[in-house]
């Protein structure tokens, strides 16, 4: 017995090693030694030796002040941890009386049912954008939720879109206390009862009024948590992330102004050959010719035989001018473009008009009067005007006239402002002028270029060649600041044996173009005409860095979704 109790009292040597020695894996040994003597403490009890090591000179006894140093801190490290699990076991039952509390809050949520009071006026269904003119009256709205906040317990602002505006709806009292007021998310469905009220000086809301809410219900609810709509529409987003959430991002503020101004814009082509009394048709977009070259063509079988997605209606519009003079279309073209720029897609919306007994000048000055008509008509009314100038707050409307330049005097313009190819040598006169550096000279002059007169052999096949130099075609490109080429027109070849000639040096079988060549038996005309890319206008009017933005559903190489 007084064997054991002498063994028992008998203090275990344990190690530490300051310098390479670890509390997490250390077992006390020499081998694996701790790192600190509190450690050894806290494992081990007090009932120790402790062989300490702080240097190059190897374990020796712990002093009697270290030793005490140690024990003092063990002392202060059992409090803290102490204090902490206290502190954790508090913050635990705090939560859980929290979770406690909101569960018997939405149980009694649920209990309180909201009821029209039948006793107030009846309420007009209406729209946001007429609620200005609805002020005082009792209306209701059906909308999405665009934005949401909770001031305390009693009062809700909801500012409500339904795509025609937004209007801000107050909510208060026992309306905020219902489940579905409670569990409210952005983009849930709802419609709201109640009086239009103008809001008094220093207060802001979209048009300046809100909605007193005295009803309402829930339509469909979105979700809240990770699949909230914020949750998953960021603007700092990944672009691709972003293109496959389109959906979701056409709500935003930004994306859907964009949708309306391109809505108005193309109300305004249509208003201005309305104005000129050009006739709308509709080509098709299955076809079996091309129109501006092999290599930008989508190929796919009908039926067995070889068809294409079209690349310009430009053909068939020219086979209509005898038929009903002057014609405009918008469809849309198709170019398997490989370049992968921001100012490419693969499907876009190709505005192209042609007319009958016009000289190259009269192309020129049409052209020039339709897009200053539609930007006159586009500011000229309020609200796409508001919507031009949220997306584009500096945008000022080009001086006329617009500068007209020949392609030999663009060469002659980027050898003189030193613009040169990768391999520093200029562009000579037969050159195609390419993306960057028709940018360079385009942002570098600042406003509008009618760039005219290219070579033929860089121009399509169809394009007429200037009489007094056929080296050069009746040809124009429309050059914007920050977008470049918006627009491509020509004259077009008018005599039948020369558009056959162009065939054969395009390398084209003219067989399948039978009834465009037919346009030059029966009945020729000097004509021409022109493609406005309507999505490189509107990035050009409304200041997007790229067409993508323009386009409802972009399609670009590696994009077909959604
Ligand atoms: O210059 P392009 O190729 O001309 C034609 O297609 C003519 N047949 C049109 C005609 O005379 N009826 O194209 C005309 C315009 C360009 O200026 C550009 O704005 C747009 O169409 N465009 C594109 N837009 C977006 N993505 C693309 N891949 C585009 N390719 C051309």
């Amino acid at each position: 017995m007084a064997t054991d109790t002498a063994q028992a009292t008998i203090p275990e040597t344990v190690f530490v090693d300051e310098i390479d020695g670890c509390d997490t894996s250390g077992n006390g040994t020499e081998a694996t030694p701790f790192k600190s003597s509190i450690k050894a403490l806290e494992a081990k009890g007090d009932n120790i030796k402790i062989q300490l090591k702080k240097d190059a000179e190897g374990f020796k006894e712990i002093s009697g002040a270290a030793l005490k140093k140690a024990k003092k801190g063990l002392v202060e490290q059992q409090k803290k941890a102490k204090k902490l699990a206290e502190q954790q076991a508090k913050e635990n039952a705090d939560l859980k009386k929290k979770q406690e509390d909101e569960a018997k809050a939405l149980e009694y949520a649920k209990s309180i049912k909201l009821t029209e009071d039948k006793s107030l006026p009846n309420a007009e269904k209406i729209k946001i954008r007429q609620s200005v003119a609805s002020r005082g009256k009792r209306v209701k709205v059906s909308g999405w939720v665009h934005r949401l906040r909770v001031q305390g317990k009693d009062m809700m602002f909801i500012v409500l879109r339904d795509g025609s505006g937004y209007l801000q709806c107050v909510l208060t009292g026992k309306l905020c206390h219902s489940y579905d007021a409670v569990t409210l998310t952005n983009e849930s469905t709802v419609s709201v009862w109640g009086v239009i009220q103008e809001l008094p000086e220093g207060k802001t809301a979209p048009d300046q009024h809100e909605l007193i809410a005295d009803y309402w219900e829930i339509v469909g609810k979105a979700p809240s948590g990770d699949d909230a709509f914020n949750n998953k529409v960021t603007p700092d987003a990944d672009p691709s992330y972003l293109l496959d959430n389109r959906h979701l991002v056409l709500r935003g503020e930004t994306a859907s102004a964009v949708l309306r101004a391109r809505a108005e814009v193309i109300k305004a082509f249509r208003a201005f050959y309305e104005e000129e009394h050009f006739t709308e048709v509709t080509p098709p977009c299955m076809v079996q010719t091309q129109v501006e070259g092999g290599s930008t063509l989508f190929a796919f079988n009908y039926y067995g035989e070889n068809a294409y997605l079209t690349q310009s209606s430009q053909l068939y519009l020219e086979t209509c001018l005898p038929a009903l003079g002057d014609v405009f279309c918008l469809a849309e073209s198709y170019r398997a473009e490989k370049s992968h720029t921001r100012r490419h897609l693969s499907e876009y919306s190709h505005l192209e008009a042609e007319m009958a007994f016009i000289e190259f000048k009269d192309l020129l000055d049409h052209l020039e009067d339709m897009m200053c008509f539609v930007i006159d008509r586009v500011l000229a009314d309020e609200e796409t005007s508001k919507l031009v100038m949220q997306l584009n707050p500096d945008f000022k409307k080009p001086e006329r006239p617009f500068l007209r330049m020949e392609y030999k005097d663009a060469i002659a313009y980027l050898k003189e402002n030193d613009i040169k190819k990768e391999d520093g040598s200029y562009y000579e006169f037969g050159e195609d002028i390419p993306e960057a550096p028709e940018r360079v000279m385009t942002d570098k002059i600042g406003r509008p270029i009618f760039l005219t007169h290219f070579p033929a052999e860089i121009k399509a096949f169809y394009m007429q060649k200037v009489p007094s130099d056929r080296r050069v075609t009746e040809s124009v490109d429309v050059l914007m600041p920050g977008v470049g080429e918006i627009v491509g027109g020509s004259m077009r070849m008018d005599n039948r044996a020369e558009l056959l000639e162009a065939y054969g040096t395009a390398g084209i079988d003219p067989a399948p173009y039978y009834w465009y060549t037919d346009q030059r038996k029966y009945g020729t005309t000097p004509h021409g005409g022109y493609g406005l890319g309507v999505e490189r206008f509107l990035a050009w009017l409304l200041n997007r860095y790229t067409v993508r933005d323009c386009s409802l559903y972009p399609r670009f190489t590696g994009r077909c979704t959604p």
